[in-house]
């Protein structure tokens, strides 16, 4: 019998699920967009029944075009959205209001206020979960849906309610409910577990008000997380980590010091930080990388939000250009001194300012400026916003970062890599395979299954390209004091 290993991802903007063979090499991908809407500026939500049934129908058709059948596989691993929220009935698996998603500011005010009358809890919930007060992440999320949703504190005490992060949401739906299970990573991303005694924090749960009992349970992402059941077939998942952990580990990323970047809908970059919780003074986050093995290796993180997402801006809101593809030889053929800045902070700024009341804005605009401007800015400040997180973690970790491992969609384009690897100074390097995310849960739950082991997976890892930095000194340390007097000007717009 054939042991191939199938790994999803539910991300923020699309749904994917790619087949793995017995060498590990992915064979096949199916993705599919998945909408998002906002009902009110700032907000932003998915429908969690469409996340369910688009991501199943993506599994048929990698199937399909693999020509794989369900029998031969042996393992799914799990990756994810991080810090997005549902909660549904237990007795029906109806959610009771749509998925809020992590990208969604709506309880700012929540967190100001508590930050505000709460003295010591910004200290306790850097101390206890590694993350700071903010609306990007789950507890005020879901402390807004059981204040706001009709009836639903009262069902949430009485048990009928459970809350889950995609992971959680998407295992209980393979496993029709016999598993309402989520793992590390993802519970560290809630700002209600604490990652030193790896716990539920009872003081967090009763200063943002959750019942225990709605929560899934915690485990390893090498784990058995349930039976998925699928046209059908018994199959086990064995790996689930936060789509960000999961690059990580795909990326090879399991020494301390280690750091990569992925460019999805945000831009994320974690560093290995080993087994020792590292805090940070910088603006980072410290947050666990990976259960595996009996251990846990943390990390600090750079979280920003708006990165590809400001390409589909560009595409979607302002139809400047038709594919993502096109910005690369237009930002090459554009103006290089335009002097012209885009700050997408479409959802407030994340680290290392952490403003959930900045808004976005163009800057340097003259009557000579033209649309392919305004398409080079917005890729270049997926690169500036990189260096902001990279000199902070360079700060907060002592350590030199002479290069940069890529990953995700817009690594893709050279001329971002190479602007990335000019505005730091130091080697930007592409692997063969930027599908890190996928890749890292398929080797968690190919691993935990034992159809790979972990030393020979490590190996495979080949370079496409490096991308060395070209750019005099005074030039980079210019531009990059233009982005910070952009971005000044666009913190605290909307308070
Ligand atoms: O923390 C949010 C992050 O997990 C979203 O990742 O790849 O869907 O943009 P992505």
């Amino acid at each position: 019998m054939k042991q191939y290993v199938l790994a999803l991802d539910l991300g923020t903007t699309s749904l994917r699920a790619a087949i793995f063979d017995q060498k590990a090499k992915m064979i096949g991908i199916a993705q599919k967009e998945l909408k998002q809407t906002s009902p009110q500026p700032g907000w932003v939500e998915h429908d969690p029944k469409v996340m369910i049934k688009d991501q199943v129908e993506m599994i048929y058709e990698v199937l399909k075009k693999t020509k794989v059948s369900i029998s031969d596989v042996s393992a799914i691993g799990i990756s994810n959205q991080r810090e997005s929220v549902v909660v549904w009935e237990k007795r029906s698996g109806r959610p009771i209001y749509n998925c809020i998603s992590w990208q969604d500011t709506r309880t700012s005010e929540i967190c100001k206020d508590l930050k505000f009358e709460e003295e010591g809890l910004e200290a306790y919930v850097k101390e206890t979960t590694g993350l700071i007060v903010d609306p990007y992440f789950s507890a005020t999320k879901l402390q807004w849906i059981l204040d706001n949703v009709s009836g639903a504190r009262k069902k949430a005490e009485n048990g009928e309610l459970l809350f889950g992060t995609i992971d959680t949401w998407l295992i209980w739906n393979l496993t029709e409910g016999e598993s309402h299970i989520t793992d590390f990573t993802n519970a560290s991303r809630t700002m209600l577990f604490n990652i030193v005694e790896l716990k539920w924090d009872d003081e967090l749960l009763e200063k943002f008000n959750i019942p225990r009992e709605m929560l899934p349970d915690v485990t390893h992402s090498g784990y058995f997380f349930g039976t998925a059941k699928l046209a059908g077939a018994n199959i086990q998942i064995t790996g689930v980590a936060g789509d960000q952990q999961a690059s990580l580990f795909g990326q090879g990323c399991i020494e301390p010091g280690q750091a990569k970047n992925t460019y999805g809908t945000g831009c994320f970059i974690l560093m290995n930080t080993g087994e020792k919780i590292q805090y940070s003074k910088n603006g980072l986050l410290t947050t666990i990388a990976l259960g595996f093995n009996g251990k846990i290796d943390y990390a600090l993180e750079g979280s920003v939000f708006i990165a590809g997402a400001a390409v589909q801006w560009l595409r979607d809101g302002l139809k400047l250009i038709i594919s993502a593809s096109d910005t690369e030889a237009i930002a090459k053929n554009a103006n290089p001194e335009s002097g012209v800045y885009v700050v997408p902070a479409f959802a407030g700024l994340g680290a290392p300012f952490w403003d959930s009341y900045a808004r976005g804005g163009m800057f340097g605009l003259t009557r000579e400026t033209n649309q392919n401007d305004i398409i080079k800015a917005t890729l270049d400040s997926m690169a500036y916003q990189t260096r902001d997180v990279l000199q902070a973690m360079a700060a907060d970790s002592g350590l030199k970062i002479t290069h940069l491992m890529v990953d995700g969609g817009a690594s893709a384009n050279n001329y971002l890599m190479q602007f990335q690897a000019d505005i730091m100074g130091i080697l930007v390097e592409r692997p063969a395979n930027i599908e890190s995310t996928v890749t890292g849960a398929a080797y968690l739950a190919g691993i935990t299954a034992g159809i790979w082991n972990i030393d020979s997976l490590m190996n495979k890892r080949t370079i496409d390209k490096t991308f060395k930095p070209k750019m005099d000194e005074y030039t980079r340390n210019k531009l990059y004091e233009g982005w910070h007097n952009a971005v000044k000007r666009c913190m605290n717009w909307a308070r």
